[in-house]
This record gives C-alpha cells, sequence and structure tokens, in this order.
C-alpha cells in the first residue's frame, strides 16, 4: 500500500480516539503501519489556568461554543494548513460513500470533533475544507462522528479487508445489500431460499440483483435515480413502487 494513511483527530476526550485505534480492523492496521494515527487532545493547547475550551455564545442562546483559541493551536501543531481538514457536523453535506471513497485516495486527513453547540465559525473558514454530515440526527459527541468517518475510509484501502467485500457492499454499486445466510439450511423454522443451495451461479446473481432492486425501491426509492438500470429491471422496480409486488419490506426472501 506505500506508507501509512496519517490520521490525526483533535478532540476533548483522547481516550475515546485512542481506544479505537487499539481495537478491530483498524487496530490490525495501526500494527501493520498501513494507518498511522495521532490524537490531539485539544485542551493541552488552552493558555489560561483553568484549561478552559468553551465560552457563551456571541449573541446570546443555549449551549457553549468550542472557543477558536485552543483549537487553532491544536490544528497549527499539527500542519493543518497543509492537509486535509474534515470536520463532521449536522451542518455540513451529507456523507456518502463516494465521499469515504475520495478521503481514502488521500495520503491522509485532520479530523476535528466537535462539542458543545458547535465551534468558533472562523476556524472552520479558517482551516476545514469540508464539513461532512452523517445524516439528519444530533450526536453530543463529535468522536463518534469522526470514528464513522475513518471507518469508512480505512475499510476501503487496500489489504483492509477482503476486496470482493468492498466491492459487493451496499452502496458500492449504488444499490442496497441483498440479504445474506449462512449455515444451517433450517433455523427459527426459517429456511434458506431454495437458489442459494442450487449451485446455480448465475441464478443466485439474479436473485441477488432482484433482491437489491426490491430492497432500494422499498426502503430507498431516492437511489434508484442515480443507478443505470436494464429495461426489465426498470419495469420491476417500477411495479413495487406502484405496490403491485409484494415489497417485502423485512423479508429476505
Ligand atoms: N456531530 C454531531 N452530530 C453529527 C452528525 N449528524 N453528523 C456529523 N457530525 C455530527
Amino acid at each position: 500500500m506505500g506508507s501509512g494513511y496519517r490520521v490525526t483527530v483533535l478532540t476533548l476526550f483522547p481516550e475515546l480516539v485512542t481506544e479505537y485505534f487499539r481495537t478491530s480492523i483498524v487496530g490490525r492496521l495501526v500494527e501493520r503501519g498501513d494507518v498511522v494515527p495521532e490524537v490531539v487532545d485539544i485542551r493541552d493547547f488552552t493558555t489560561d489556568r483553568h484549561r478552559s475550551c468553551d465560552d457563551a455564545p456571541y449573541g446570546g442562546g443555549a449551549g457553549m461554543v468550542l472557543m477558536a483559541q485552543p483549537l487553532a493551536a491544536a490544528l497549527e501543531s499539527v500542519d493543518a494548513r497543509a492537509r486535509h481538514v474534515v470536520f463532521p457536523t449536522p451542518a455540513g453535506l451529507p456523507f456518502v460513500q463516494g465521499d469515504a471513497q475520495r478521503l481514502a485516495g488521500l495520503d491522509g486527513m485532520v479530523l476535528i470533533c466537535g462539542r458543545y453547540e458547535g465551534i468558533d465559525q472562523r476556524v472552520v473558514d479558517e482551516y476545514v475544507d469540508e464539513e461532512v454530515s452523517l445524516g439528519d440526527y444530533v450526536l453530543s459527541s463529535g468522536e463518534l462522528a469522526a470514528m464513522v468517518v475513518m471507518d469508512a475510509v480505512y475499510r476501503l484501502r487496500d489489504g483492509a479487508i477482503r476486496r470482493e467485500s468492498v466491492v459487493e457492499d451496499s452502496f458500492q454499486d449504488g444499490l442496497l445489500e441483498y440479504p445474506h445466510y449462512t449455515r444451517p439450511e433450517t433455523i427459527l423454522g426459517r429456511r434458506v431460499p431454495e437458489v442459494l443451495l442450487s449451485g446455480h451461479h448465475e441464478r443466485i446473481l439474479a436473485w441477488r440483483r432482484r433482491k437489491q432492486l426490491e430492497r432500494t425501491a422499498c426502503r430507498r426509492p431516492d437511489l434508484l435515480q442515480r443507478v443505470a438500470l436494464s429495461e426489465d429491471e426498470r419495469v420491476f422496480t417500477e411495479e413495487i413502487l406502484k405496490g403491485e409486488k409484494d415489497n417485502g419490506r423485512n423479508q429476505g426472501s
């Protein structure tokens, strides 16, 4: 893979992020040097006796704001002006698989973990290259958001997981994934769909594709607009959308 992916995380809770880098797939990547993590405690860059990092918002209102000074000093300490800086925030652009792919193609990134009501906008204006949102809900821990972004990026790097797993992922082809089964053939009174036991590769592929189309039409019709479908597939998904077919909202088969 060449040299390691350098990821720097600026946080008020370094222990949360440090633990993440020790665990599971990321832990292995770090051990191998494929990922080079750096966790920076924003509080180390405070200048006052109380080591304060937050203050009341100008203009009034609820909550506190992460102050510009310690965050800017922390960013300077990691040469952030010369690097790609990502700030996860519910006010960002939606973070999608294509963004993970783009970030995986860089040599690293700097992530800012927000806390409180937000961070002083002047830091965003000065240092941040992109603001990304995970979805239309608000987390209290920017660390969780940063970990989600990191995780989506790492698993796309060579050697993180089997290449075929990435190719077969949901969203990689723009559709939701088909359902999965493993042994035994019958459990909880439910049997594996017969086609998966048939050994007939083409029929299995066709069944999986149909399941993907069903699920996507049913749960995320917005995704269908961006996917190239054959004429048959287009007709099939339209029937589902019109409610003319059993939509299998929760069902595997
Ligand atoms: N921080 C808090 N909530 C978030 C969200 N939904 N997406 C990204 N960052 C966040």
